[in-house]
């Protein structure tokens, strides 16, 4: 449309501009800003706009003109939605400001857009160049466009210069034959349209993704291509009516776009100065962007959280969101206690190499989830999955694979993608992709040390599809014989049999069989139909009763507060029984059985005779306290410390949490045994009042401060149960214990510290029991990182090597922690409402 003379005005663009005054009559413009409506969308030499003229698409939805950003008070020339003057689509002169409001556009004699500041000084041009006359148009889209006068053919365009959004009809990515490349690029503030410290770029090595990157560091991966949406962003699906992808891959050019559909609210993708995508939609009724989709969304988008061949659960609990793939383990434990895990995972068994038509290996499938990087995978379309497979298979450089495209192949999709070097920046996600991951024949989820029939070894699709097939059938078998086993148990144990006697060697390595379930007839007949004179014990979340097997042997009965399980505590809870059932240690108490019937969710363990640690270090009868001479307690600390190394010494790097002395039970020969290590707290209600996760006086600063849980935080707990051992003093009620504690044993004194009502000790023992407290001091250290492991711990217990001095540990160790002295006196002044498994006298 040309430039219209002001009488022609009224006639030939009355309703357009009808449409326009409807759609800007919220916009208090200036008279003068709205005259400016009279150029309409388009403009030609001779006719400039000054800073407070704009330009309007022909169906007003874009404007162009001057604006500054947030508080800046420089002025910029760019494209808004003309509903919200913040939502700024493109500017021109980005890192190029206009100090005034002087500035002004005009098109010159050789075919380009020039933006001059008041001094005439070129700011920003099209570098376009025509010899015959060039006009401006602002199309629709909110695209710009120079061209010749009435030609179509046009010079330049503003969607050729992304900034921060992505409108519809733009398009990102390259094209190869002009080596053209178009990504977004974030403003470096608010009040900053200059370029910032991120790029959304499309990634087309391997399948189109797209990288936000900061500098050179990925930071977050919609996630390949899939043929219908990126692989970790499904959510696109619930706005399917609202846009549609454009996925261009041709030889010529890989370029992604949309375009929205007709009738649809306007909306636009930005990268913000922080790194984050939005997809934006304009709410007319509330006259406000809704965000539909906005990425990293959570820690897992994190590019690489876990490291290579790590996995990220975000549904997890916050201590374990990345855990390896099936077959790998923490390329650094430690630091992937301490949840540094961009180290990753390496690989546990060696893959079979050899013969590649002869290889054992064989998949595990990994279901939904978003693609791992594909930048360096190989990607073949032309295949089926079928043959994907077997191509993976016969190459040793092939660790995983995966359709290349979800649509066809009958629901499991076709073409290839083979993976050949880290798995990057993997996680778990709702209708997420299902990737096959290479794996020896021992890491197999089918029995280990069964071979696969010859005949289908030598032919490797037979293999694979018959590894497929072989391995349902030997889960369904699992499931048979799990079920049948139950059933039997139900059927012939009527209640828990009597404990293996524990082995007085602390490395127990084979751990026993699963518990057997038992009838909850029998609990009610141990314990008297669970009759109040038989309680002892009750906490927040069960209540303990003494019960009496048939056959005459004691056991504790736990049972689960109904009120306090969650909907899918029954789930959780044969979780949580088959971890406690293949933890068994001498340090531990032992899980007997369990009983999952109905609502009630109970677990049986030994008797201990002795009840709790509790009543002896801090019992108000002397006599209970000197039952405990120093052997004594020297031992129980130095088994409370073997107990703990264990559960964090194992695969699965059980974190106890809530370690303290009512949770630590003594034997008939003062042994001591951990109780409540099955985290029973897991599948209760989330009590999000950390009272109720762990016990005030034992709970690490970083964990009431950060949430951080670590296995320092049991390291943490040990010291100060450590501390309460010898001195017969609580932390909770005595703020100064740790810090006396230093001061006694800095000062070579640590006889003022013992507990007064035992007897002295010997001075060989005298020395051990110096050793002793500067082992807990170090463990009560405020950085995690100065506290050794449980494992350091117990070596420093059993030898008289030397090591590291301990620094004055915080006066309060509860500085800055939410245990006020109000919420401490309201919470534990009975000391019971953490404890789960509190011991009464009886
Ligand atoms: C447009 O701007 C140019 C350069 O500043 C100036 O020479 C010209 O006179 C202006 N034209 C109009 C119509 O304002
Ligand atoms: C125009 O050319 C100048 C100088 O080469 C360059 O700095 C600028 O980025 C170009 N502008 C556009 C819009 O391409
Ligand atoms: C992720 O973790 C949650 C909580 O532990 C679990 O319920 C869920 O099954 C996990 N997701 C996957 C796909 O394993
Ligand atoms: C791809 O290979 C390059 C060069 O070996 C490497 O630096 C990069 O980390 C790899 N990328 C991924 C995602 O594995
Ligand atoms: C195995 O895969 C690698 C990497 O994709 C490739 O370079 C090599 O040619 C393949 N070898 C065979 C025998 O196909």
């Amino acid at each position: 449309m040309r430039m219209q003379e002001p009488s022609q005005t009224m006639e030939a663009t009355y309703s357009h501009h009808l449409l326009n005054l409807l759609l800007l009559s919220f916009l208090l413009l200036s008279p003068r800003a709205f005259a400016a409506g009279d150029i309409a969308d388009t403009f030609s030499k001779g006719r400039n706009i000054t800073d407070n003229e704009t330009l309007v698409s022909a169906d007003g939805a874009f404007t162009m003109g001057f604006f500054s950003p947030g508080v800046s008070t420089k002025r910029f020339l760019g494209i808004w939605f003309t509903v919200s003057r913040d939502a700024v689509c493109w500017v021109a002169n980005r890192d190029r400001p206009l100090n005034d409001n002087s500035g002004v556009l005009v098109l010159s004699d050789a075919g380009s857009l020039l933006l001059l500041d008041g001094s005439g000084q070129v700011t920003w041009s099209s570098n376009s160049s025509s010899p015959s006359p060039v006009e401006a148009q602002l199309l629709n889209s909110g695209k710009l466009v120079v061209r010749n006068r009435g030609s179509s053919t046009v010079l330049w365009h503003s969607f050729d210069h992304p900034s921060n959004v992505l409108l519809s009809g733009m398009k990102v990515g390259k094209d190869f034959w002009s080596g053209a490349e178009w990504y977004l690029t974030s403003w470096r503030s608010a009040d900053d349209p200059s370029p910032g410290a991120y790029r959304r770029v499309l990634d087309t090595n391997g399948l189109p993704d797209n990288i936000v990157w900061q500098g050179n560091v990925k930071t977050f991966r919609t996630g390949p291509w899939n043929g219908l949406w990126f692989s970790g962003i499904p959510e696109v699906l619930t706005y399917s009516s609202l846009i549609e992808y454009q996925m261009v891959t041709t030889p010529r050019e890989i370029t992604y776009g949309y375009v929205v559909k007709s009738g649809s609210p306007f909306t636009y993708v930005v990268l913000t100065d922080t790194g984050i995508v939005k997809r934006l939609v304009w709410d007319a009724s509330s006259r406000a962007w809704q965000t539909y989709y906005q990425g990293p969304r959570d820690v897992c988008d994190a590019y690489g959280k876990c490291g290579p061949f790590g996995l990220c659960n975000s549904s997890a609990a916050s201590t374990s969101f990345c855990s390896c793939l099936k077959g790998f383990s923490p390329a650094s434990p430690s630091a992937w206690n301490l949840r540094d895990t961009s180290a990753g995972c390496r690989r546990k068994v060696k893959l079979d190499c050899g013969d590649k038509n002869r290889t054992t290996d064989g998949f595990v499938l990994l279901h939904g989830v978003k693609l791992p990087d594909t930048h360096n995978a190989s990607v073949d379309t032309s295949i089926t999955v079928e043959e994907c497979s077997a191509r993976c298979l016969a190459n040793c450089t092939c660790l995983a694979y995966a359709a290349a495209d979800i649509r066809g192949g009958g629901g499991a999709g076709s073409g290839c993608i083979i993976w050949t070097d880290d798995i990057m920046d993997l996680r778990y996600v709702d209708q997420g992709q299902d990737m096959y991951l290479r794996l020896a024949q021992v890491e197999l989820p089918s029995p280990s040390t069964s071979p696969s029939p010859p005949s289908s070894r030598s032919i490797p699709t037979a293999l694979v599809v018959g590894a497929s097939v072989a391995s349902i059938a030997v889960i369904l078998l699992i499931l048979l014989v799990v079920l049948v086993i139950r059933r039997r148990r139900r059927l012939t144990i009527s209640a828990a049999q009597s404990p293996a006697p524990a082995a007085p060697s602390i490395e127990q390595t084979n751990p026993p069989p699963t518990v057997p379930s038992v009838e909850l007839s029998s609990l009610k007949g141990a314990t008297g139909n669970f009759s109040e004179s038989n309680i002892i014990g009750r906490g927040g979340f069960a209540i303990v009763y003494e019960g009496h097997l048939s056959d005459g042997t004691k056991v504790a009965v736990k049972r689960l507060i109904r009120s306090s399980l969650t909907e899918v505590g029954g789930e959780d809870f044969m979780r949580e029984v088959k971890v406690m059932s293949e933890l068994s240690h001498a340090n531990l108490v032992q899980l007997l059985s369990y009983c999952n019937d109905g609502n009630e969710r109970i677990l049986v363990y030994e008797y201990m005779k002795n009840k709790s640690l509790n009543i002896y270090i801090f019992g108000g009868d002397p006599r209970f306290r000197s039952l405990l001479n120093w052997e004594r307690r020297l031992e129980i600390i130095r088994g409370v410390a073997k107990g703990v190394a264990y559960l964090h010494g194992l695969s699965k790097e059980v974190i106890h949490r809530d370690l303290k002395p009512s949770n630590i039970l003594l034997d008939d020969n003062w042994r001591p045994k951990i109780a409540d290590f099955g985290t029973a707290k897991l599948f209760v209600v989330d009590q999000t009042d950390p009272t109720l996760v762990q016990t005030a006086g034992y709970t690490a600063p970083e964990y009431i401060m950060e949430r951080y849980m670590t296995l320092k935080c049991d390291v943490y707990s040990f010291g100060v149960i450590l501390l309460e051992i010898i001195s017969g003093q609580r932390n909770s009620t005595k703020p100064t214990l740790l810090s006396d504690a230093w001061e006694s044993w800095n000062q070579g004194r640590i006889s003022n510290l013992l507990d007064s009502t035992v007897a002295q000790p010997e001075p060989v023992l005298l020395f051990e029991l110096e050793r002793c407290v500067q082992i807990g001091l170090l463990c009560v250290q405020q950085s995690p990182d100065d506290r050794p492991t449980m494992s350091a711990v117990v070596t420093m217990l059993n030898n008289n090597s030397q090591f590291r001095l301990p620094k004055r540990p915080v006066l309060d160790s509860r500085t800055g922690s939410p245990f006020s002295e109000a919420n401490r006196s309201t919470q534990h002044a009975s000391g019971t409402s953490g404890d789960s498994y509190t011991i009464y006298l009886t």
